[in-house]
């Protein structure tokens, strides 16, 4: 009896690995140590994709590389706005083909976390909320209100049929292997009393009643009722503990980097506190990591959300926006991969046993019953690196660093000392010409009849747009007289505008007379200047811009926007004059639009115009046309916008996105890793543009003839706009020499790991691209980071040589560290490393 049923077991198991999923149902469960795959617990690396901001084309690279980078998993929120346009119209095409995007992850043999959400805040346009659902009859969102609650289900409970149908649940042998349900609703839940708590608890078993056979998952969501497991997100998730000890530790969010946003500067995170931050999870029991952003790609079209957050959500990940490896963060992270999967049969085997080993530094240490032993070494030490003894050995442990003894012995991996080249990357100039600028100049209403509508007052701007479009007039008049004292010598009047955001142009008598912008923090602004009257009627036009809908906040869908005043004119000689109640007309979106003048149908409607006359005019709300070829090679291109002001682009009728030359104001001088991290600590780009370079997918293009459309709203000079291709410049490495304190580990073929003695540095350009020549080379003391490495004090003079010989004209090149083979040691009794920069270039192939 007993055989016969270890056999069937035997045969059942034979049977599952045999068919995968198809006759067997496959399970995932989970308990208090990790998610459980078909009985087997798993530390999972996951990485954040999100579909809309990549285009199908680049789908299998980007997960392709998230898997050689080392990840299980790929998460992606599902966004309702893209999928619902208007009330059960549903687009599940290109960019939106959730389906295609989850059968990609699923042959590329990685799991998926979908986060349905259906609120996803994720910088996206209204949190991914449609704007029709703003006006359901009697709706409040995400609170106890059964007009939200019905259209949530409804949402929720077709993408959980649809991923059914397509059997995409690992219960059906598909690769989701998790879903969540909400998205940091934590927060509000308190806000909203008994209203928030008893939503939450109908979203949880809503989902719940949905079956799809693997676990839900709610972030930061303390009181997540069973069986769904609450979940962290952070910079740092160490210190967070599920809500019952039957569920495992996982962090959903993982920032490695931050989101920019229009007139700030760009968010850096130094790979080595992300990896730091990672080992401290893992070290503390943490079983799954999801890194948000993995590749952050583009907000392209209007789908950016906050408002203000940029066209670019690179995000700084591993992945740059283009699907370009960023080097040394993702190379980085794969070592740290690599070293957290050979202690997974430890880590999953029970919990830490934690030992001092200083004030501020600890030891792990996880045993198996088969006899495996892991252990992370941490100093927490912000400033100073220490020596530590464990197992026997010492150890030099870098400031604010763990390391990573997949057999208690060796370290094969710490946080803070990178072991792989960097790359530098850099927009060069294509082959390609933009041609034949032809332009249209966006008339201004000129009377009442163009007007959509005339009503007393001023008006929400989403109200009235629907959010059709950014764009919309609120028009008036006012009649002056000619004996008005400042026709005769007096002061000019000023007109006060208060508006809600984001954008204000203010136009009098069809002159652009100024404008005014918000900021993400702060929404309201004020436009208080002199402005040109004439006697008899005048008109006043403000041409109020969104730049994205909120995404995040309690009840942001009832937050207004726009002109909501009060606006007035000053210095009449009667007084004041409020216009706020005066009668207004409205204009949703511009004539441009209405004619369609992007598309290649639409576009012969406009009457385009030979530029050289207007163009350097550097006219505002203007319409620009030209021409070019798709440029040779295959890098990825984007559009240089810096000669433009603010506007939106399009390339073949797709929209690239927003665009906006505004400065990044924020301070940018220091950076470095160690000590706690937060988005203003490693900044870049202040006093520049905070976007300058606009991604333009590959497969959007055809060999010639392409269209490029733009609006401008400021006025720029579109002659100097150019199309660049993003391309690895230089390689840099940069390695200690072999030293008893500082040890190098090399894995060999047998699986044991070996201290290497001899250590090399390894330079590698990209594909298609050669060693062409070194732009730095010192073995010795040198000091500064990739781009900007100088000789210290100690440098033998042969480095120069040394690397070169060995590296120029090659695709790749292994230099050894060593005294031998820079002639002789520079400089006895000092530890001292091989730093190179080399410069990247194109093969005659190429
Ligand atoms: C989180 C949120 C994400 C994203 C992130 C910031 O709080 O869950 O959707 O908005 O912040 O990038």
């Amino acid at each position: 009896m007993e055989t016969n049923s270890i056999s069937t077991r035997v045969l059942l198991l034979f049977i599952a690995l045999q068919l995968g999923c198809q006759l067997i149902s496959c399970s995932v469960t989970y308990d208090g140590k990790a998610i459980v795959i078909n009985g087997r617990r798993r530390i999972l690396m996951s990485g954040s994709i999100h579909y809309p901001r990549s285009t199908p084309e680049m789908w299998e690279d980007v997960i392709m590389k998230a898997k050689e980078g080392g990840l299980d998993v790929i998460e992606t929120y599902v966004f309702w706005n893209v999928h619902e346009p208007s009330p059960g119209n549903y687009n599940f095409e290109g960019r939106y083909n959730l389906v295609r995007f989850l059968k990609t992850v699923q042959k590329a043999g990685l799991y998926a976390h979908l986060r349905i959400g259906p609120y996803v805040c994720a910088e996206w346009n209204f949190g991914g909320f449609p704007v029709w659902l703003k006006y359901v009859p009697g709706i409040s969102f995400r609170t106890d209100n059964e007009p939200f609650k019905r259209a949530m289900k409804g949402f929720t409970e077709k993408i959980v049929n649809m991923m059914k149908y397509e059997k995409l649940f690992e219960s059906q042998g598909g690769p989701i292997i998790l879903s969540q349900i909400e998205n940091e609703y934590g927060a509000l839940d308190k806000k909203f009393g008994a209203a928030g708590y008893n939503y939450m608890t109908w979203a949880a078993e809503m989902a719940v009643g949905l079956r799809t056979g693997v676990p839900w998952i709610m972030c930061k969501q303390e009181d997540a009722p069973d069986p769904i497991i609450n979940t962290c997100n952070g910079f740092y998730c160490d210190a967070f503990k599920p809500n019952k000890p039957y569920k495992p530790t996982i962090w959903t969010e993982a920032w490695t980097g931050w989101f920019t946003e229009f007139g700030g500067a760009v968010h850096k995170r130094p790979v080595q506190d992300l990896a730091f931050a990672v080992a401290r999870f893992i070290q503390k029991g943490g079983s799954f990591v999801n890194y948000y952003m993995y590749h952050g790609g583009t907000n392209f079209g209007r789908s950016a959300g906050g408002p203000f957050i940029t066209t670019s959500y690179d995000y700084d990940a591993p992945l740059d926006e283009y699907g370009l490896i960023r080097q040394p963060k993702y190379g980085h992270l794969t070592e740290l991969h690599k070293a957290i999967k050979r202690c997974e049969p430890a880590l999953v085997s029970g919990d830490p046993t934690v030992f001092s080993l200083g004030a501020n530094q600890k030891a792990h240490v996880y045993y198996s019953k088969l006899g495996h032993c892991a252990a992370f070494l941490s100093n927490y030490d912000t400033a100073n690196a220490t020596r530590v003894t464990f197992n026997n050995k010492h150890h030099n442990l870098p400031p604010w660093s763990i390391s990573i003894l997949p057999d208690c012995n060796n370290i094969v991996f710490n946080t803070a000392k990178i072991g792989v080249q960097s790359t530098r990357m850099a927009m060069l100039p294509t082959n390609s010409q933009i041609l034949s600028w032809q332009t249209y100049s966006e008339e201004l209403t000129t009377s009442d009849e163009d007007s959509a509508f005339t009503t007393f007052g001023l008006l929400d701007q989403v109200n009235v747009t629907r959010d059709a479009s950014d764009y919309l007039w609120y028009i008036t008049s006012v009649d002056v007289g000619p004996s008005e004292s400042f026709f005769h010598g007096g002061e000019h009047p000023k007109l006060l505008v208060q508006s809600t955001g984001h954008a204000l142009h203010v136009f009098i008598n069809g002159e652009l007379s100024g404008s005014a912008f918000g900021t993400r923090e702060n929404r309201r602004i004020k436009y208080k200047n002199k402005i040109k009257l004439r006697s008899g009627v005048n008109r006043i036009a403000l041409l109020s811009v969104a730049m994205g809908l909120s995404n995040i906040g309690g009840h942001y869908e009832s937050w207004e926007t726009g002109v909501l005043g009060p606006v007035v004119l000053y210095g009449l000689d009667h007084g004041k004059r409020d216009l706020t109640h005066a009668k207004w007309s409205y204009q949703v979106g511009l004539k441009g639009e209405a004619m369609d003048a992007v598309s290649t149908t639409g576009m012969s409607s406009v009457e385009w115009e030979e530029s050289s006359l207007i163009t350097q005019k550097n006219q505002p709300l203007t319409w620009h046309k030209a021409y070019f070829n798709e440029p040779n090679g295959n890098e990825p291109l984007a559009l240089d916008m810096h000669s433009m002001g603010k506007g939106q682009v399009w390339i073949n009728g797709q929209s690239i996105g927003r665009y906006w030359t505004a400065y990044a104001t924020g301070d940018c001088r220091r950076c470095h890793y160690n000590g706690n991290y937060r988005p203003t600590k490693c900044q870049v780009g202040c006093g520049r543009p905070t976007q300058r370079w606009y991604h333009v997918p590959r497969s959007w293009l055809k060999p010639t003839g392409n269209i490029l459309v733009l609006f401008e709203e400021l006025g720029g000079d579109p002659r100097r706009i150019t199309l660049t291709k993003r391309s690895m410049t230089s390689v840099c490495a940069d390695m200690f020499e072999y030293h008893t304190n500082i040890t190098n580990w090399q894995t060999e073929s047998n699986g044991k790991t070996l201290p290497i003695r001899r250590p090399k540095i390894h330079l590698q350009c990209g594909p298609g691209l050669l060693i062409s020549s070194i732009k730095f080379a010192s073995f010795g003391t040198p000091i500064g980071t990739c781009g900007t490495f100088q000789r210290g004090t100690c440098h033998a003079r042969a480095s120069y040589g040394v690397v070169s010989k060995r590296c120029i004209g090659k695709e790749r090149c292994a230099v050894t560290i060593s005294n031998n083979n820079f002639g002789q040691d520079p400089c006895p009794n000092t530890l001292k490393r091989l730093t190179v920069e080399a410069v990247c270039g194109p093969t005659s192939r190429g």
